[in-house]
């Protein structure tokens, strides 16, 4: 065994729902590494000094989880220059020299989800539609735009907020009214749910699928439960689908790396190890 014990974990308040740590344990073992990845429910009031004290407390780093991901941003050193555009982290690195790193992989989770489905998939294959404007779009959007998306149709409910972050992302992102989701589907070739309708004990999405070509690749980023009505919907008319798993499971890839020094897989037992958990 390595003499060094490597130590990571997440923060969130509420964390105990979290499945992060059933994901970095399943690599640890498989690596046969020497380290651990823990809960840490952190208050929000204590964000500053639990930031703070990853360091003294011998932390290669951890993962940052609800409600925490824009307030870290305050108490970390550097930050990597998309998750800034992103606005949010959702790791953090000690470096060697003690300083704080924050990153979002969220957007690398969300691109290499699509691939799991669709090896080849590329940003510049058409028009993108995405639903939502919250936190997770945002990841999406600045993931989407740095892969070379020529055009993402953005809807959100509030227009206003659709706006806002299209002026502020720039690039390809139009806004468009929630009322003409249905419309703006049309000759799209990527379609995504970021928006929490559809998730167990939520509203249904209501949304018609008629314009969206039937090769389009639909995508939710929903993964309770793991087929959407969106999802079932697409499946229906024949549309490639890919649920909110993958995107779970690859964004926890970069984090671990970065921590235990190997990149992991996300391989079918643990697809079937964490969906058991769902
Ligand atoms: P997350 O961080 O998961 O993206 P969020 O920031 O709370 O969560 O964003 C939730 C998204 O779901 C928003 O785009 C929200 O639309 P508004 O910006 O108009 O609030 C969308 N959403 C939530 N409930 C909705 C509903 N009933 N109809 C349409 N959109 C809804």
């Amino acid at each position: 065994m390595a003499s060094t014990f490597i130590l990571a974990g997440v923060m969130g308040w509420p964390v105990a729902h979290s499945r992060s740590p059933a994901i970095h344990q399943h690599w640890i073992a498989q690596h046969q590494l020497n380290g651990t990845y823990v809960l840490l429910p952190v208050a929000p009031e204590r964000l500053g000094d639990a930031v703070r004290g990853l360091r003294a407390l011998g932390f290669a780093g951890c993962n940052i989880t609800i409600p925490h991901k824009v307030a870290a941003m305050a108490h970390v050193d550097v930050i990597d220059p998309a998750a800034k555009k992103i606005g949010a982290i959702n790791t953090i690195v000690v470096r060697p020299n003690g300083e704080l790193f924050g990153m979002n992989t969220d957007g690398f989770g969300y691109l290499a989800s699509l691939r799991d489905v669709q090896a080849d998939w590329r940003a510049d294959r058409g028009p993108v539609v995405v639903l939502g404007a919250g936190g997770a779009a945002r990841a999406i959007l600045v993931a989407l735009v740095q892969a070379g998306a020529p055009e993402i149709r953005l809807v959100n409910r509030s227009l206003d907020k659709a706006q806002a972050l299209a002026d502020e992302l720039g690039g390809p992102i139009t806004a468009h009214r929630w009322e003409d989701r249905h419309e703006v589907l049309d000759g799209a070739a990527l379609l995504v749910n970021t928006t929490s309708l559809g998730m167990g004990g939520q509203e249904p999405l209501h949304l018609d699928l008629a314009r969206l070509p039937v090769t389009a690749l639909v995508s939710d980023i929903i993964y309770v439960p793991l087929t959407t009505t969106l999802l079932a919907q697409a499946q229906a008319r024949g549309n490639p689908t890919v649920n909110g798993l993958g995107m779970l499971l690859h964004q926890a890839r970069p984090a671990f790396e970065a921590w235990f020094g190997v990149m992991p897989e996300v391989t079918a037992e643990l697809r079937t190890r964490i969906e058991a958990t769902l």
